[in-house]
């Protein structure tokens, strides 16, 4: 009994491991996302990555019986297949088996041992391995090494019709590699299919869908935050875009930030590119984004500079100032002639317009540079008679120019995502400026006396000016360029700085006012527009006009031309893109981007400028206003005095004048400026020495404090001078990275420039030879204004009135007679 019941037992024992043994081994092997030379998967069973996202293993699409090796998801209730290994080749019965194999080869094999797929290796290994990895990357590399350069091979390199984040999608320059994607054949037939996505390198990079070779929709290039056809690309949280354009690779990258979201990229059978996301309350996958997603998608819709815009009917329409090629044919709504200018081009002489709110044109032939700017870019392309068009390459730094060779095609209006292009155009279209260069008196006299009907002696002056002058209008002699000045149009202006919207105003200046703009033609300017109201400025204004438009110098801002206009005074500026030296220099952050060389340049610039107005100018200006937020910086940091509202030219002996009313900024006035009214180069000389000690101290002379005593910075300056401690002035955020002996010679030069008694200082021809030169210079003697007290008293005994009271605003004052 006993041994049969023991029997009985072990039989029981016996069949149920025969049951579970299968279980035990379904389950290792599910747990399993690794195959190697021993281990190989057969039909029916799986891999699976470590995080259960993906699974591999054998499938039949559709209504077909045909035996693939491809790739899905995991954890769908829609099994979706994201990747096939043998597409060309089905297996036809259910005996493939998938091992690895030495040198390192991935091989699909049918029940007689044939390779029906295989995967490629550049080089052996003594034990290679196949893994799943958890973002669907199916690799082969040695056991030992998993460093993701040694590997032998990886799925993501060959996908078939679907992009899953963390792929590198485009090309690679050394290899020659491309990653691409090609549709199936039918949805029961992964073949591959008629429609492919790429990433096209030709000319500047965009993403193509091709039927066959037929290009049938075109991403628009990269403009450094997206495509430019992308319409709403919004930044989304769950995703980061990679585009990278270098000599080893031009590739397009998207990251999952947020891992529970399962999303992925396809072309369909039937053309469409799509972006879909699992959505878990359907259970279903929700479109995302369909590409072509409508009929302006069309590539090349409305042939060349037309412009297709689906709010339209029809929706093409040729680009303004362009006429239909083949009108006749364009009203039977065949479109594909394109337009064609209404106006010839000479080459010579052309002018670019801007259009906006458009996807840019086909960028198979064109050419970039990723350092110019936009007037460079400018430049370039109106030298180059092929150049048909520029635009600005990178959107996210403001850098970079793109310029087209050919005719312009596959545009379409894109608002509000669409950008700025500059089309060649001939000269005869520009309807704005440029073509009235008048002689600069004649016409600011004429404008004046239009708004300013009534204002007794000045209008007067000016209006018998006018009328002495109306005859030479238009004309010029080329002997006298200085005195001439473009006049910009109203509505140019109004339409460069987009109606003088809060987004384009910079600042506000001593007399109204600064607007960025962009022209046409993409010019960047800055626009000072003149308060209305402002009689005074009207004086001001004459005489920068007057003054700038003779000045040329590198260190002097740029005066482009000026707009006299239904009450509208303004002066058109080239725009300076890092702003004044303030908003740097007294910026705790951005100061370190100063660091002593631009410091030092800055310095020698200012004292260069500074040396052209008071020498070498045939006027011989002082300029009386000089401060940190005159000091405008280019793209390079080179400084530009700017704001000439307060200047005064002096005759050739006359160095020193007395003026009826004080004007400057405290802080920076010399002493008897502010308390005589006393002007000459050397108060100039006093300005450009607070600038100095400002520059290399990081601060702001009027304000400044200090716990060991209230002196003002200038004498915080020289206290450290005379007891040889200057380098404790210098900017702490410089660190260590300066010359000593050009600190030590800026300091010294700024002492001997703030010094109390104006002969004493240096005229600003020395001041350029000391700053170049070690030499032995002349003890600095106390400077004036020693205390903010000083300052004080001085307004004090000067001004009558207390509008005076911002910082760095520049004030007038009558002077105390
Ligand atoms: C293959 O993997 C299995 C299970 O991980 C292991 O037992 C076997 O030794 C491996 N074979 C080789 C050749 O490394
Ligand atoms: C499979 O075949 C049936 C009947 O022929 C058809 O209705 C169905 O749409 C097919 N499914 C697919 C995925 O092709
Ligand atoms: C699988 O899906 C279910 C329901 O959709 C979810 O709750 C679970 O967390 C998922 N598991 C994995 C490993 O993603
Ligand atoms: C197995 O594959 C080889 C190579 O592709 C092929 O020649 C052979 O006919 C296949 N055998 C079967 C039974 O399909
Ligand atoms: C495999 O790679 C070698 C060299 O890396 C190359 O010559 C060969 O054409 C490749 N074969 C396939 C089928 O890709
Ligand atoms: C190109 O970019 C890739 C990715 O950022 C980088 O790995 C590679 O080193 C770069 N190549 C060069 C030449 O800079
Ligand atoms: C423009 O050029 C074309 C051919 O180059 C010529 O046929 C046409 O007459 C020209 N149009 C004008 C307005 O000059
Ligand atoms: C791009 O432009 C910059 C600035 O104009 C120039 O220095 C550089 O040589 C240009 N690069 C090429 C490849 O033309
Ligand atoms: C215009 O620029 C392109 C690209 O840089 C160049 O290939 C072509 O020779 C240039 N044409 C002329 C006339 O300079
Ligand atoms: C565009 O500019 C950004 C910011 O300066 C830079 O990170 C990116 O690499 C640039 N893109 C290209 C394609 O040059």
């Amino acid at each position: 009994m006993k041994t049969t019941f023991h029997m009985d037992s072990s039989w029981k024992c016996f069949f149920s491991l025969l049951i579970i043994f299968p279980l035990i081994l379904q389950l290792i092997s599910a747990a399993s996302d690794t195959i190697n030379a021993t281990r190989s998967i057969r039909d029916g069973e799986t891999l699976v990555s470590s995080g259960g996202r993906f699974e591999l293993g054998f499938f039949s699409p559709g209504n077909s019986s045909n035996r693939y090796l491809g790739l899905w998801f995991k954890n769908l209730t829609v099994t979706t297949i994201v990747w096939v290994a043998n597409r060309e080749v089905p297996l036809t019965n259910r005996r493939g088996i998938l091992r690895v194999v030495e040198p390192g080869l991935l091989v699909l094999l049918n029940d007689t041992d044939g390779v029906v797929w295989s995967s490629n290796t550049s080089r052996a290994v003594q034990n290679p391995v196949a893994q799943l990895l958890d973002d669907g990357n199916i690799v082969v590399r040695d056991v030992d090494d998993e460093s993701p350069e040694n590997l032998l091979w990886q799925s993501f390199d060959h996908p078939t019709d679907t992009y899953l984040p963390g792929m590198k999608f485009g090309r690679n320059l050394v290899t020659g590699l491309e990653t691409y994607y090609l549709s199936w054949r039918t949805s029961d037939d992964p073949a591959p299919g008629e429609f492919s996505f790429h990433l096209d390198p030709t000319g500047y990079p965009q993403i193509l869908l091709k039927k066959s070779a037929d290009v049938v929709y075109r991403i628009g290039p990269w403009n450094g935050i997206r495509f430019s056809g992308t319409p709403n690309a919004r930044e989304d949280p769950t995703y980061r875009l990679l585009f990278v354009m270098n000599e080893t690779e031009v590739t397009y990258r998207e990251d999952t930030i947020d891992r529970s979201v399962v999303s992925r990229f396809t072309v369909n059978p039937n053309g469409v590119a799509q972006r879909l996301t699992w959505v878990d309350r359907t259970q279903g996958w929700a479109t995302y984004m369909n590409m072509p997603a409508d009929i302006c998608d069309t590539y090349k819709l409305c042939g060349a500079y037309g412009r297709c815009n689906i709010a339209n009917s029809p929706s093409c329409g040729c680009l303004e100032r362009f006429v239909p090629k083949d009108p006749q044919a364009w009203v039977g709504a065949d479109w594909s002639n394109g337009c064609i200018r209404r106006a010839n081009l000479s080459c010579q002489g052309d002018i670019f317009l801007r259009y906006s709110g458009i996807k840019l044109p086909d960028s198979r032939n064109s050419w970039y540079n990723k350092s110019m700017t936009l007037d460079e870019c400018r430049t370039h392309c109106s030298r180059n008679c092929s150049c048909t068009a520029y635009t600005q390459l990178n959107m996210s730094s403001g850098s970079g120019c793109l310029f087209w060779l050919g005719d312009l095609v596959d545009i379409r209006s894109l608002s509000p995502d669409g950008q700025d292009i500059y089309i060649r155009m001939a000269s005869s279209e520009s309807d704005s400026k440029g073509k009235n260069r008048v002689v600069l008196i004649a016409s600011l006299a004429s404008a004046v006396g239009v708004i300013l009907i009534g204002l007794s002696l000045f209008l007067c002056i000016l209006k018998r000016t006018n009328n002495q002058k109306q005859k030479k209008e238009v004309q010029y002699s080329p002997h006298d360029k200085d005195s001439e000045l473009p006049l910009f149009n109203l509505s140019v202006i109004t339409k460069a700085t987009n109606n003088f919207s809060m987004n384009n105003k910079l600042g506000e200046g001593g007399f109204g006012p600064v607007y960025k703009g962009i022209l046409e033609e993409g010019q960047e300017i800055a626009v000072k527009r003149l308060s209305k109201d402002s009689m005074q400025g009207l004086d001001e204004f004459k005489n920068e006009v007057i003054f700038i438009a003779k000045l040329q110098h590198r260190n002097l801002v740029r005066l482009l031309g000026c707009c006299i206009q239904e009450e509208e005074t303004m002066l058109i500026y080239e725009y300076m893109p890092n702003k004044s030296l303030d908003v740097i220099l007294f910026d705790q952050t951005r100061s370190k981007l100063l660091d002593w060389q631009t410091r030092f340049n800055i310095i020698n610039g200012i004292a260069r400028g500074l040396l052209y107005l008071h020498q070498d100018s045939r006027l011989r200006i002082i300029h009386r206003d000089l401060k940190a937020s005159n000091i405008l910086l280019d793209s390079d940091m080179n400084p530009k005095i700017s704001d000439f509202g307060m200047a005064r030219s002096f005759g050739g002996n006359e160095t020193e004048a007395k003026t009826r009313r004080v004007v400057g900024t405290y802080g920076y006035m010399s002493p008897e400026y502010a308390v005589d009214g006393l002007f000459s180069v050397k108060s100039d000389v006093f300005s450009f020495g607070v600038l100095v000690l400002e520059i290399v101290s990081g601060r702001r002379n009027r304000g400044f404090s200090h716990s060991d005593h209230n002196l003002n910075l200038l004498g915080h300056a020289w206290t450290l001078y005379k007891e040889g401690r200057q380098l404790e002035l210098v900017d702490s955020c410089l660190g260590d990275s300066f010359y000593f002996s050009e600190v030590v010679r800026s300091i010294h030069v700024g002492l001997l420039c703030v010094q109390q008694n104006p002969e004493d200082r240096p005229t600003m021809s020395s001041v350029v030879l000391m700053l170049g030169n070690e030499g032995v210079f002349p003890e600095a003697k106390q400077p004036g204004f020693f205390t903010e007290r000083d300052v004080l008293a001085a307004q004090s005994a000067t001004s009558t009135h207390t509008a005076s009271s911002a910082n760095e605003v520049t004030i007038t004052m009558p002077e105390p007679r």
